[in-house]
């Protein structure tokens, strides 16, 4: 295979939950590390390969899991909007602080944080003085789009992002975030060439059916459902 053409090629890995890893050229992020007490993760998180980045979608427990252990033991820049950033620093951890609207290229790529309509407390911030806005994240690597949601609503603000994206990592749990229906919706706004769901079936309150949400989605996307521990490539 030509060095172009492997250039070109992001490999997505499911971690359960909201976690996911990206691999391209030599590079691995990860995204929302909830690994530790994670009831769906495939893996502990000392079997997590090294990483380059930790980048995150807000302070929740389930998203912000082991990405302070991570980051320390791998060298790692956290990424994250500036008060959650703070937080990991103030932890020891290397950071770099963003906001929504705000992009970044980074040695692995670029990263532009977006708007989410959710919760902003910071776990572990005894304080409250962390509390932050949650976003979403789209990531760039390898000339590919990658879009996490984050824990949000629908909302119209996914529309700006139309036609942007390659592969949509979208909540389809209910509860906390979307649920399918809203998720579908948010697919028809954002037009992703592939949809990944997530956020779902980690506990029964979040329980879903991803099967429905692709029937609801159709034609509109390639809708891949990934296992905890399976991976798709995007080429
Ligand atoms: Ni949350
Ligand atoms: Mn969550």
């Amino acid at each position: 295979m030509k060095a172009s053409v492997i250039g070109r090629m992001l490999t997505i890995t499911f971690h359960g939950h909201a976690c996911f890893t990206l691999e391209a050229n030599g590079h691995r992020l990860v995204l929302d590390p909830f690994l530790t007490g994670n009831p769906a993760a495939d893996i502990p998180v000392d079997r997590l390969a090294k990483v380059d980045a930790v980048l995150l979608s807000h302070g929740h427990g389930d998203h912000l899991g082991d990405a302070i252990p991570i980051a320390t033991r791998d060298g790692a820049t956290i990424v994250a909007t500036a008060e959650l950033a703070k937080f990991c620093g103030q932890r020891g951890a290397t950071t770099h602080a963003m906001h929504i609207g705000g992009a970044h290229q980074f040695p692995f790529g670029r990263v532009k944080l977006v708007p989410a309509f959710h919760g902003g407390q910071v776990e572990g911030d005894e304080s409250g003085r962390f509390t932050t806005n949650p976003c979403g994240i789209v990531v760039t690597v390898a000339g590919k789009t990658v879009y996490h949601c984050g824990d949000t609503a629908l909302t119209l603000e996914m529309q700006l992002l139309a036609d942007q994206v390659d592969a949509m990592l979208v909540p389809i749990g209910d509860n906390y975030t979307m649920g399918i229906a809203d998720a579908v919706r948010a697919v028809e706004f954002v037009k992703p060439r592939t949809v990944i769901p997530m956020h779902y079936n980690t506990w029964d309150v979040i329980k879903a059916d991803p099967e429905e949400f692709a029937r609801g989605v159709g034609a509109r996307a390639q809708v891949v459902v990934l296992r905890p521990g399976q991976a798709h490539t995007l080429a």
